[in-house]
């Protein structure tokens, strides 16, 4: 079955077909030759549809959707897929957030965000005069946290439905016979080759003499064994056993702080989702540790009562009240948000529609606010390398899952004898108030380091309802960039009303207080840049903004549903369907 082409998407088909080895935009096939597979940035069906940053993750989760699992069961097995196939990313060493819906009307969040380790401090990254030490927060095991993933996949099996060996095996047999690397994988590998060999104390497989190329097999025999051992002992084996017994002494090689004590006691929490309106359509996302749907909110209530659709896409109007929305949303992130286990995160009243209007009153249409007049709101005492995943079943369950390392593959630390990245998550942690991140984010003493803590994240995983019903299912990696970017994709459905693949794939935009400055996709057409100048905003240019994975849901009736998956253009992404 062919699926209709938008111009956008032949030529994101050839792109990829020129870049690696072919591209689809037919219904998917399912069967997974790791060696040789091909791309396809959409799929249609009328049974369930994966879409994630890799085409063997993506097929991973569709045979298991197959097999008869469900989306939770797809969803364990894509990440564990994604942590093989796609290591810059995908991981066991990281952490992440799960939102969801299910069958039942569930609405469900777990948090398997990364903690500071038991000995970490508020200063661990400054010197003795309290400047930053340039790269501790960013390299190697110091910057790690304690990892999360593998506590939140088997937090997220009580709502599976296959045994968990069945969900890792196709895991366990691309990490021992390996698969085809990508053109972009090997680029990215050749890229850290230096990093490998400083931030890790053994050798590891991604370390190659001559380049890394499109099309070389990537065998990981240590990773393999790993997951054996998650296998066969579950999640004891990665914070008690075996596993933790490597991480600890990569640590100790390397100067880390995570101990065997940190791992025992690290624990995935379930977690009330946060939840709004927006024009009948009801938006389930993440709650602190994440800013990302706080900010959505914020950004969505300013926007829901201007008519921004009547203003046009892209129009410069509706460019700057968006703008103008993200500047203040951020400017809240960076005073007040953090892990509300450990500081009062002020969610009711940063959620407050007085509060929400309140803080536009010093806008005016065309022409820009300047940061430095725009201060956090008075409440009266809260590289990005991510990788997402949406997935939705026949049943009705929808899963959207983000995941990170942070930068690109982590800290660059492999564990020895364990095969896998360790996170550089610590980076998220405000390591001084106002010196920024590697996003460039700031923040203040909501956000400082605390033993056992949780960094504040921006990763905006959500699922959108309409009558009640799973109708997006959306997310993407990008740092401070998500929630302006699953924002602008959900706008562009509901407001714009474009097709679900062009509003994944239509050039974004992103502002976030600090640095004033609007970050504009390359393809932002020059007359709207243009506009945005006359108004006062100054713009810096960026190759890409987002790699977002979609699912739309068009139900028909209460069991039978089509089920349309957009892998965004900007990378190997894959969607597929059945
Ligand atoms: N490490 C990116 C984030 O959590 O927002």
């Amino acid at each position: 079955m062919k699926q209709h082409m938008t111009s956008g998407s032949i030529i994101a088909c050839l792109l990829v077909h020129f870049l690696f080895i072919s591209c689809s935009f037919a219904q998917s096939d399912t069967s997974i030759n790791p060696y040789h597979y091909s791309i396809s940035k959409i799929a249609k069906g009328n049974h369930g549809a994966v879409s994630s940053a890799h085409p063997l993750a993506s097929m991973v989760g569709l045979a298991i959707l197959k097999q008869g699992g469900n989306a939770f069961d797809a969803a364990i097995a894509v990440q564990l897929a994604l942590a093989v196939v796609y290591p810059n990313a995908g991981n066991l060493g990281g952490g992440g957030f799960l939102v969801a819906h299910t069958k039942s009307s569930k609405s469900v969040a777990i948090d398997f965000r990364e903690k500071a380790p038991g000995s970490a401090t508020r200063d661990m990254y400054l010197d003795s005069l309290g400047n930053p030490l340039v790269g501790l927060s960013e390299d190697g095991p110091l910057s790690s946290g304690v990892p999360g993933t593998v506590a939140g996949l088997f937090s997220t099996l009580r709502y599976a439905l296959l045994p968990f060996q069945d969900l890792i095996q196709p895991s366990i047999d691309l990490a021992e016979k390996g698969f085809a690397i990508t053109e972009s994988e090997a680029e990215t590998l050749n890229s850290h080759q230096d990093d490998f060999r400083k931030y890790s104390t053994e050798t590891t497989v991604f370390i190659k003499k001559e380049p890394w190329k499109a099309h070389d097999t990537l065998i990981q025999k240590e990773l393999a064994q790993t997951l054996i051992r998650i296998r066969e002992h579950g999640m004891k084996d990665f914070y008690q056993g075996e596993t933790a017994r490597l991480i600890v002494e990569e640590m100790k090689r390397g100067n880390g702080k995570i101990s065997m004590q940190d791992l025992a006691n690290y624990n995935a929490i379930e977690r009330t989702p946060m939840t709004f309106k927006y024009k009948g359509h009801q938006i389930i996302g993440m709650p602190m540790p994440s800013s990302g749907s706080l900010l959505m909110l914020q950004i969505m209530k300013i926007v829901e009562d201007r008519d921004i659709g009547k203003m046009g896409f892209q129009s410069p109007e509706a460019v700057q009240l968006m703008v103008e929305a993200e500047r203040r949303a951020f400017a809240d992130r960076a005073e007040y948000m953090g892990d509300a286990d450990f500081v009062k995160v002020p969610v009711k009243k940063l959620s407050d529609a007085g509060y929400i209007k309140n803080r536009m009153k010093d806008y005016v249409t065309g022409k820009a606010t300047p940061s430095n007049i725009v201060s956090p709101g008075d409440i009266n005492p809260e590289s990005e390398e991510t990788t997402h995943l949406s997935i939705a079943d026949r049943y009705g369950n929808a899963v959207s899952v983000t995941t990170t390392l942070n930068g690109l593959y982590g800290s660059r630390t492999v564990v020895g004898g364990a095969g896998f990245l360790l996170n550089n998550q610590m980076d998220d942690f405000s390591i001084k108030p106002g010196v920024p991140n590697i996003y460039g984010a700031i923040g203040k003493e909501a956000n400082a380091i605390a033993p056992g803590k949780r960094m504040l994240s921006s990763m905006s995983p959500t699922i959108v309802l309409k009558n009640n019903k799973p109708y997006l299912v959306v997310g993407t990696p990008g740092g401070t960039t998500i929630p302006t970017t699953v924002f602008q994709t959900i706008i562009n459905i509901i407001e714009f009303r474009q097709s679900a693949f062009d509003a994944v794939n239509n050039p974004k935009f992103h502002h976030q207080w600090l640095p004033d400055q609007v970050l504009v996709e390359e393809e932002i057409p020059s007359k709207l840049i243009n506009s945005l100048h006359a108004m006062g905003y100054k713009t810096t240019t960026t190759p890409e903004i987002g790699r977002t994975e979609l699912i739309k849901i068009n139900w028909k009736g209460k069991k039978s549903a089509s089920f349309e998956a957009i892998a965004d253009k900007r990378g190997d992404d894959h969607a597929a369907a059945f």
